[in-house]
C-alpha cells in the first residue's frame, strides 16, 4: 500500500510540473512509458517500484535545448524523493537510472531498473507513436518534413536538425538494435516494422 501512495504522490508533482510541456515530452508521454515499463517488468527481473518511479521522474526538466536534462531530472528527482520517504538506497538506484537514460549521452545504464527506463523510453520513440512525436518535434522547431531535392537523402549527409525524415535514419531505425532487455528488443522490432512501412508508404506518396 505504502508503495501506490509513493508512486501516486510522485504522479501527481509530475502531471503538475509538465503541465506546460510540447507533446513530444508531456506527461502522456511518462504515462506511455510507465505503460511499457510495467509490460517488460513482467518479464524481466527488476525492482518495479524503483523502475516506476525513474520512469515518473526521467523528463522532470526537460529545457528547450534540451542540455544535460537527464543530469537535472536525476538531481530534482533526488529531493523530490527525499521528500516522499525514499530511503538513501532506493533514491541512488532512481537518480543513476534517470542520469543515463538519456539517448545523446549513449551510456548503458548499470542496473536492471536503469536499462527497462532506458528501453521503456525508447520504445515510445518508435512505432505510430514515435512517428507522431518526431513530426512533432521537428515541427516545432519550425524544420521542414523532408528535404524536396533529396528526401532520403541519397546523394547528402543526414541531417535531422534539418529535416523530420532524416531522424528516421539517424536515430529511430537504430533504436531496435540498442535495446538492454530481451522484452524490450522484441517489443522495439514489432515497432521498428511500422517505421519501415511508413517509410515505404511515405516515399510513394510525395
Ligand atoms: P528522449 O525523450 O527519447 O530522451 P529526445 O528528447 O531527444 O529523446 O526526443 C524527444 C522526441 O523527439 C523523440 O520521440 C525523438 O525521436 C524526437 N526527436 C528528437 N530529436 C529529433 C529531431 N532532430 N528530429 C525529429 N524528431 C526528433
Ligand atoms: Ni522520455
Amino acid at each position: 500500500m505504502e508503495i501506490m501512495t509513493q508512486l501516486e504522490s510522485l504522479k501527481k508533482i509530475v502531471k503538475q510540473k509538465l503541465k506546460i510541456n510540447d507533446p513530444a515530452h508531456d506527461f502522456e508521454h511518462v504515462m506511455r512509458v510507465y505503460r511499457n515499463a510495467e509490460r517488460i517488468c513482467k518479464t524481466e527481473s527488476g525492482n518495479k517500484k524503483l523502475v516506476l518511479s525513474a520512469v515518473l521522474l526521467h523528463d522532470i526538466i526537460k529545457n528547450k535545448n534540451q542540455k544535460n536534462s537527464a543530469q537535472k531530472s536525476a538531481k530534482l528527482a533526488e529531493k523530490i524523493l527525499k521528500d516522499n520517504n525514499f530511503s538513501s538506497n532506493e533514491i541512488d538506484i532512481i537518480s543513476c537510472a534517470i542520469r543515463d537514460h538519456s539517448y545523446s549521452k549513449g551510456r548503458i545504464p548499470s542496473t536492471i531498473e536503469g536499462k527497462i527506463l532506458q528501453d521503456a523510453d525508447r520504445l515510445d520513440a518508435i512505432g505510430a507513436i514515435g512517428i507522431a512525436r518526431a513530426f512533432s518535434f521537428s515541427g516545432s522547431n519550425k524544420r521542414p518534413f523532408y528535404d524536396p531535392k533529396d528526401p532520403f537523402s541519397k546523394n547528402r549527409n543526414l541531417n535531422d536538425n534539418k529535416w523530420a525524415l532524416d531522424h528516421f535514419f539517424k536515430k529511430l531505425l537504430t533504436l531496435e538494435g540498442k535495446m538492454n532487455t530481451k522484452t524490450g528488443k522484441s517489443l522495439a522490432k514489432r515497432r521498428t516494422k511500422i517505421l519501415k512501412n511508413f517509410l515505404k508508404e511515405i516515399k510513394n506518396e510525395i
